[in-house]
Parts: structure tokens; C-alpha cells; sequence
């Protein structure tokens, strides 16, 4: 049964969109060569690079290394200079390594098969289905972001583009709609799609040769895909808090500006951390801000307290810093006031302020 039931029949699908590719495709070098390693090699570029960028290391790289034995014999530190720049320099390395394992079977040439393919270093289903594909002609569906975009339109595939798991559907779908013949164009010619028309951003539909094919085009939910899983991972801010007491018991509260997040509420003084400070480093670089008393101070950690904003997630480390100077040696301003505790929950305080006050055991009520 078929898994895409209205292109049961994808044979109109397929005579469109190569039809379409044979009169706009751009001319990438790698389109114009069957050598197996000049493939091999665009196809690890793009991977995780921008076609511009490619465009120009490319024939650079192919220059310095023209086959496979050159490749091999190179230096590593040669092969990375040529990479320079690119970034994601695993993927140089790993070239070179497969290289070289090649040559060390006496059997130079870019393997045909997929088990030998993927047993080398850097070669996973893309690459294979790349290289087999595009350089023999082999009936591989390649699959990348662009083609998993135009797939999830075109059939109002709602597994998140990003989920791991949605993978092995996705490549079934391409595997699906590939022709006997052509199957390589057919290949670029998808990826060429995603890439000229059905973009992720202003998908261009009125010029889309597919378009009456398109499930989300005939309902109306182009930009209901494809769908993308939230990235769950929110970023750790890290900060100190310190608690002030003076002799007498008052403790400082300060102000937060009107604006911006949290605006207008009272807490605790605090700073954030950058990512090489220690706490400790941290309090005692909060504690300088007042410094009329910060050869009179002694500290001592009261525990972590952790809260999580919509994009952000706080852990904080709250000290107590009891204060020997005199009670009017950190004066108040409108945003700074020495309070007795029992006041403290006059004040509208922030969430992180409550469960420090807890993890004090001044909580009132
Ligand atoms: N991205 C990945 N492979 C590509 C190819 N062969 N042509 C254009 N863009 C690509």
C-alpha cells in the first residue's frame, strides 16, 4: 500500500518537476562530472555548508587534490588548510581518512556499494545515497532539509522536519516518488525545488511546477509546514545573590529598573555570571559594588535556588553577608532600601526573591 495516496500514481509528478529542473537547474560544477570522488567530495561540503560558499572551495580543493591517492598521500594539515574556513573540520578529516583507507586496499576508486560506503570513516545515509545516486546512477531517494521540507508540504506531513525519529518516514516518502529512470535528476531536482521555490520563508507557489500536487498548497497550510519540533533546551543563567544584614537585622532590598524583565519588582541585590566566574568569585565581585563596607563583611552560602523564565533558566547561589559597619554606611535611594524582615513582603518581590526568603526561613506568611 502505498504510504501517499493521492501520488499513488507519481508518474505526472515526476515528468513535471524534471521537466521544470532541466529548464532552470543552476549550473553547479558537481552537476557536470560523474567522477565518483568530485561527488563524493561537493556532497561533504554541502552537507553542512551553503551552496555560495561551496561554489568557491570546490575547485580549489579538487585542484590541491584531484583523486583519491592525492588525497591520501596529503598531510592532514594540508588537507585542513584547503578546508579553511569552512568550518566542521571533522568532515576534512574524515575525507582524508577514507582516502587513505582506500589506498590501503590497493583499490583506489569511491566504492559502489552501500556497505562499503558506509564503512568508511564520515559516511552516513546521506553521503551514501549522494554518492551512489549522483555518481552511479544508482535508485537512492537523497534526502536533506530542502527535500524534507518539499515532502512535508507537498503531503502535509506533520512529524516535526527535526525529529530523528520522523527520519526513516521522510526517506521512505523520497524513495516513494522515485522515478526508475532519471532518478538522479529526479534527486536534484528535489533538492533544487526546496532550495529555489519552496523555501522555507515566502514559499514561491504561484511558480511552483508541482504546486497541483501540493496537499498544503490545495488546503491552504503552506505555512503550517513543515512543522519543527521547539527546541526544548533553554540557555542557564547563572547568578549570586547576596542577602546584606546589618547588625540591627535589616536587610537590603533593591529595585529592578521599570523596564524590561521583571520591571519595577524588589529583590535581593544579584549579578549574573559569565561563563568562566566562579560563584564565589561573583559575590565577592558583588559585594565590591558597596564597598564602604567590603573590608567588614562576612559571607556564607545559604544554598541554590533554580527558577526557569519562558527562554531562560536561573540557578542562582544566594549568600548571607553580614554587615559590621554602621547602619547608614549604605545609604538608601529610591531604589535601595534597608528593610526589617517582617517588611520584606510588603514589597512586590520576584519568584527568586520568595525562595530565597524560604531557603532563609524568613518566609512570613
Ligand atoms: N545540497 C546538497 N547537495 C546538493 C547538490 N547536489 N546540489 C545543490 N545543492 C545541494
Amino acid at each position: 500500500m502505498s504510504i501517499m495516496p493521492h501520488l499513488a500514481e507519481p508518474k505526472p509528478f515526476q515528468e513535471k518537476l524534471l521537466r521544470w529542473y532541466r529548464e532552470i537547474a543552476r549550473p553547479l560544477p558537481w552537476r557536470y562530472t560523474k567522477d565518483p570522488y568530485a561527488i563524493w567530495v561537493s556532497e561533504v561540503m554541502l552537507q553542512q555548508t551553503r551552496v555560495d560558499t561551496v561554489l568557491s572551495y570546490f575547485p580549489r580543493f579538487l585542484k590541491a587534490f584531484p583523486d583519491v591517492q592525492r588525497l591520501a598521500s596529503a598531510s592532514e594539515e594540508q588537507v585542513l588548510k584547503a578546508w579553511e574556513g569552512l568550518g566542521y573540520y571533522g568532515r576534512a578529516r574524515n575525507l582524508h581518512k577514507a582516502a587513505k583507507i582506500l589506498c590501503d586496499t590497493n583499490d583506489p576508486t569511491v566504492p559502489d556499494s552501500e556497505e562499503a560506503l558506509r564503512s568508511l570513516p564520515g559516511i552516513g545515509d546521506y553521503i551514501v545515497a549522494a554518492v551512489l545516486s549522483f555518481a552511479y546512477r544508482k535508485p537512492f531517494a537523497v534526502l536533506d532539509g530542502n527535500v524534507k521540507r518539499v515532502l512535508a508540504r507537498l503531503l502535509a506531513i506533520d512529524w516535526a522536519v527535526n525529529n530523528a525519529k520522523a527520519k526513516p518516514f521522510f526517506q521512505q516518502m523520497a524513495q516513494d516518488l522515485l522515478p526508475a529512470v532519471a532518478s538522479d535528476l529526479h534527486n536534484q531536482a528535489m533538492m533544487e525545488l526546496g532550495a529555489l521555490v519552496c523555501t522555507p520563508r515566502h514559499p514561491k507557489c504561484e511558480g511552483c511546477p508541482v504546486s497541483r500536487f501540493c496537499l498544503s498548497r490545495q488546503n491552504g497550510w503552506v505555512d503550517r509546514f513543515p512543522v519543527r519540533e521547539k527546541r526544548r533546551l533553554v540557555p542557564i543563567r547563572r547568578i549570586v545573590i547576596a542577602i546584606l544584614v546589618q547588625k540591627g537585622g535589616g536587610v537590603l532590598l533593591t529595585r529592578r529598573p521599570s523596564e524590561g524583565l521583571l520591571g519595577g519588582l524588589w529583590e535581593f541585590p544579584n549579578t549574573e555570571l559569565d561563563a568562566s566566574m566562579s560563584f564565589s568569585e561573583g559575590i565577592q565581585q558583588l559585594c565590591m559594588r558597596f564597598s564602604p563596607v567590603s573590608d567588614s563583611f562576612t559571607r556564607q552560602s545559604i544554598g541554590t535556588v533554580r527558577h526557569a523564565y519562558t527562554h531562560f533558566k536561573v540557578l542562582a547561589q544566594a549568600f548571607r553577608v553580614d554587615i559590621d559597619a554602621a547602619p547608614d554606611a549604605i545609604s538608601e535611594t529610591e531604589t535601595c532600601r534597608w528593610l526589617n524582615p517582617g517588611m520584606l513582603e510588603d514589597y512586590p518581590l520576584s519568584k527568586i526573591t520568595h525562595k530565597v526568603l524560604r531557603l532563609m526561613g524568613m518566609k512570613y506568611r
